[in-house]
């Protein structure tokens, strides 16, 4: 099973930031940016008259029409499966993504995302008809499940243990720089008749070109690579990355790591366990949280949002570059913050934030935009600031932390595994989010942001009483030091496992 060491505390060996892991490093993170950049591209897309004219006539018929009705001019099934198709193919994808991981290993997990991307590109940039469309956006999506899943692991476990932490929220910041360059992308391309889409679709391409060459320079991660009892290319592997000569004791826990994870012959039913629940509740319900906060209503629908409240397409595509600049800019806030004020601050704090900004935007539109017309100037401008501030709150929180905390709570032989499904959860409510938002938008009108304010208002309750605070505590230490003590998951923490444990470790 899949080993990922992302000790925020535990025993620190010696180890050099190189240069080689540094490249490493790079070229693994790509494939955020590719996520990013689908998850950004498909707006910018779904707003271009030729792309609907091509694809989805029914639409741009409607659009035409806009006077009639602002919040139902998109409202089209179709139109919405292929944004969503792709997370739903990302969803099956990560299972597949996590066997591979295991036993093929990080390096080809990646490069087999990068194939998939490209047939992807391919068939979405080339299509000709709808059903080549979604093809394209599902092999997309098998590319975001491998990737998803393998670069997470990847960096982690090449990193040196003191900078885990802030080494895995660069994916995130991955994640937000491909959104921002697909709102460029968008902007620049929208001008461009009748096939500025098709260059929109295929940009794509150029970072699965990068990650599918530049994966072959990097190594294979020495916890991979003994796992799979390829001891002796492990630790050259090891001693590659460190920069030092003397990598024994950190090569000795992760044989030490992989014997242990190797006793649980199926980690997956362990999950089921209640020593496990904690943290599977937890990484459960972060996605739904994560996704619930509405965030991706912004992300992939912003120009069309914008255009809602009556900007005209150029307007609209500026102001989601806007909106994708803070949303990159913010997340450096959060790799600033995340291990100085802790998990629960930022995810508290961003709550109240959140919810004040969605709560603002939604009587604006309650107040101003009747179901014609538009918005007026001034208020369009407010409900673009306040997209702008509740974009930020989100990008320091829920964001990284939906990726982060997942990654550092379980222990080592149920890591993988229990990644696996938080990373197709957020999958499974990412789709339900794309597939619905439109439709939702028609049928509750300003009425949507007050249904994100509620779940905002959940997540707030959940995170004060139910998300103990995983700063600084060594990552094999979170059963003593985090869920023992707590009011509510010590419940799980029975005694036999700790018998369990000790026999483990004695043996
Ligand atoms: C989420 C994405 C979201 C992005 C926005 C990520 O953490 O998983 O769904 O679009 O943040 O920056």
């Amino acid at each position: 099973m899949a080993v990922v060491v992302t000790n925020t505390g535990g025993p620190a060996f010696e180890a050099k930031m190189t240069v080689y892991v540094f490249i490493c490093v790079l070229i693994a993170a790509v494939g955020g940016l590719i996520f990013g950049y689908d998850i950004g591209i498909s707006g910018g897309v779904t707003a271009m008259d030729d792309f609907l004219k091509d694809f989805f006539p029914a639409v741009w018929e409607k659009k035409k029409h806009a006077h009639e009705n602002n919040y139902c001019k998109y409202d089209n099934q179709f139109l919405q499966l292929f944004t969503s198709s792709l997370y739903l193919a990302a969803l099956v994808a990560s299972f597949g993504a996590s066997a591979s991981c295991s036993k093929l290993g990080r390096k080809p997990t990646m490069q087999l995302a990068s194939i998939f991307f490209l047939i992807g590109v391919g068939l979405s940039a080339g299509a000709v008809n709808l059903v080549m469309l979604i093809f394209g956006r599902i092999f997309l999506g098998f590319g975001v499940g491998f990737g998803n899943q393998a670069v997470p692991l990847f960096l982690s476990e090449i990193a040196p243990a003191q900078l885990r932490g802030g080494l895995n929220i660069v994916f995130q910041l991955m994640v937000t720089i491909g959104i921002l360059i697909a709102n460029l992308v968008n902007y620049f391309t929208a001008s461009v008749h009748p096939n500025g889409w098709r260059i929109a679709l295929g940009g794509a391409g150029v970072p699965a070109v990068i990650l599918l060459f530049g994966s072959l320079l990097i190594c294979e991660t020495p916890t991979s690579l003994i796992e799979r009892n390829k001891n002796e290319q492990g630790k050259e592997a090891l001693r590659k990355i460190r920069g030092v000569e003397d990598i024994n004791d950190e090569y000795e826990s992760i044989v030490h790591a992989c014997d242990i994870a190797s006793q649980v012959k199926d980690p997956f039913r362990k999950l089921l366990k209640p020593a496990s629940r904690p943290p599977f509740i937890i990484g459960m319900l972060l996605q739904l949280f994560q996704q619930f906060t509405g965030i991706n209503a912004i992300m992939f629908y912003a120009p069309v949002l914008f255009q809602t409240v009556g900007f005209g397409t150029d307007a609209a595509l500026l102001s989601a570059v806007v909106t994708g600049t803070i949303n990159v800019l913010s997340t450096f806030v959060g790799i600033y913050l995340v291990d100085k004020t802790g998990r629960r601050f930022l995810l508290l704090q961003s709550s109240v934030h959140m919810l004040i900004c969605q709560l603002i935007i939604g009587i604006i539109l309650a107040k101003d935009l009747g179901t014609t017309g538009t918005l007026g100037r001034p208020q369009a401008l407010v409900v673009v600031i306040f997209v702008c501030v509740y974009v930020m709150g989100f990008a320091w929180s829920w964001g990284p932390l939906g990726w982060l905390i997942p990654s550092e709570t379980f222990p080592l032989e149920t890591r993988s595994a229990g990644f696996a499904v938080a990373v197709s959860c957020n999958m499974f409510f990412t789709f339900v989010i794309a597939q619905a938002f439109l439709s939702m938008l028609c049928g509750m009108r300003s009425g949507i942001f007050f249904f994100f304010s509620a779940w905002i208002v959940v997540m707030g309750l959940f995170a004060m009483f139910f998300i103990p605070e995983t700063k600084g505590v060594a990552i094999d230490d979170m059963r003593e030091s985090v869920w023992k003590p707590h009011w509510f998951w010590k419940r799980y923490m029975l005694p036999e496992d700790d018998h369990h444990d000790v026999e483990k470790r004695s043996a």
